[in-house]
């Protein structure tokens, strides 16, 4: 359980290199599962996620080897077809085998994923869209078992552009007979590299990026190499934190088209942007101006910089109107940012922030990967030493936090917890 400890007031300032994307890099590793062969995968993030689902690649049976930002898949000698609770409890993501693991052995036994710190998390479209392609499921002693005799292609309408059931139906239809057409589809960058890292592997797949992809089954998979895209939420999150603290820096690696809204709402509250080819600065002098934006499936707001942009906020001059559509408890954290002195009110999905000049340090918690970055934005442009508690929820999706905001100039230390010694 380690704490961050955090002195706020110092201009972040200088250049960062933005890792691979955590939520590209999880679903290349699952979907190196569906045949047999070694694949490997670059620009992968060293983060707590990913290195859990190489724990559920390892326990099927697949021989997973890193080096460095490198990770090699040989899904040869997978045998067994079950993700268990200990590892899907830890990380929701390892559902994302399910489509793999179908789509091959036409079984899969994956632990249900239950609540988590951002609301409850459904994983029926996911059940409805595998179901449509002729799988079977049956949920029992914590476990949900899927069977399939051969997936056939079908049309899946989703309720919501969900991204991990677009996902794990586009990872279960590139091997399905036929033609599969999944309308109302996400189009987040991720899954355009995840559709990009199974083309790559003969799949053949249409459209992806639009609302509509339409796949055709194949069973020719060979393996592949590939690059993850960067992770536009960690470019995001030190855009935030430059523009929170007055400072400028450079997101090295960053692209500017995965960020478009982003970026555009961060010149509406007074960021000076530039967008080329090698990355983005970003930098604000004084204060931000208050403004209002709604999370939106992409292209929409990311849902996954909501927090950071409310700590950012917090300090803004004049009221912002914050409305969150798509997790149903993503303000749990506000309370921790009132704490430091901002003052939010929520109702139901929307929250209003009266912008204080500043906010002060006080002891806080990460309530998730995201919620735990908004924490760290606002103690950087907090006064004083903010210590925060529960750290393992921010190391989940940032890889050497500390030292890259080292490097920008922030000061910050990592206490670990030590074990009392026994006497
Ligand atoms: C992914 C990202 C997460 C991001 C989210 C939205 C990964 C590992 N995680 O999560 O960081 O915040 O996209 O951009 O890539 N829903 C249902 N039924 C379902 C599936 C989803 O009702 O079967 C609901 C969810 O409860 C949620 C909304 O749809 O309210 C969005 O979920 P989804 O797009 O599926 O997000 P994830 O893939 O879980």
């Amino acid at each position: 359980m380690d704490r961050l400890l955090v002195t706020g007031g110092t201009r972040l300032s200088g250049s960062v290199r933005i890792a691979g994307a955590k939520n590209s890099a999880l679903k290349l590793l699952a979907a190196s599962l569906l045949a047999s062969g070694r694949s490997a995968i670059h620009n992968v993030p060293r983060i707590q996620d990913c290195l859990t689902m190489s724990e559920v690649l390892e326990h099927l049976g697949a021989e997973v080897r890193w080096y460095d930002d490198t990770v090699e898949v040989d899904a040869t000698d997978v045998r067994s077809v079950e993700a268990p609770y200990e590892l899907v409890s830890r990380m929701r993501a390892s559902i994302l085998v399910l489509g793999p693991l179908l789509a091959r052995f036409g079984r899969a036994r994956v632990a249900m994923p239950g609540g988590c710190n951002i609301g409850s998390r459904k994983i029926d479209l996911h059940i409805r869209g595998l179901e449509r392609m002729g799988a079977t499921f049956v949920s029992a002693h914590g476990f949900l078992e899927a069977a399939a005799s051969g997936l056939r292609g079908a049309v899946i309408s989703l309720d919501f552009p969900s991204v991990g059931a677009t996902e794990n139906v586009m990872m279960a239809a590139v091997s399905a007979r036929g033609t599969t057409v999944i309308e109302n589809a996400a189009r987040e960058p991720e899954l355009v590299d995840l559709a990009d890292f199974l083309i790559g592997r003969g799949a053949r797949i249409d459209g992806v990026g639009t609302p509509t992809i339409e796949i055709e089954g194949t069973d020719g998979f060979t393996p592949v190499e590939h690059t993850v895209i960067p992770d536009r939420i960690e470019a995001g999150t030190f855009a935030i934190a430059a523009c929170a603290t007055g400072g400028r820096v450079v997101l090295e690696g960053a692209r500017g088209d995965h960020l478009d809204l982003v970026l555009s709402k961060l010149a509406e509250l007074g960021a000076d942007v530039i967008v080329t080819e090698g990355g983005i600065a970003v930098g604000l002098d004084g204060r931000a101006r208050a403004v209002d934006f709604v999370t939106l499936p992409y292209p929409g707001f990311p849902t996954d910089l909501q927090p950071q942009m409310m700590a950012l906020l917090s300090t803004a001059d004049g009221t912002s109107i914050v409305t969150e559509n798509v997790f149903e408890s993503r303000f749990m954290f506000v309370d921790e940012l009132n704490r430091m002195g901002a003052d939010i009110r929520t109702e139901g999905h929307h929250a209003v922030i009266r912008g204080v000049p500043r906010l002060s340090s006080a002891p806080v918690r990460a309530l998730d990967i995201r919620a735990g970055a908004a924490m760290v934005i606002a103690a950087l442009a907090a006064d004083g030493v903010t210590e925060i508690e529960d750290m393992y929820h921010v190391d989940r999706g940032y890889q050497d936090l500390e030292a890259k905001l080292t490097a920008l100039g922030a000061r910050v230390r990592r206490e670990r917890e030590r074990t009392p010694a026994l006497s």
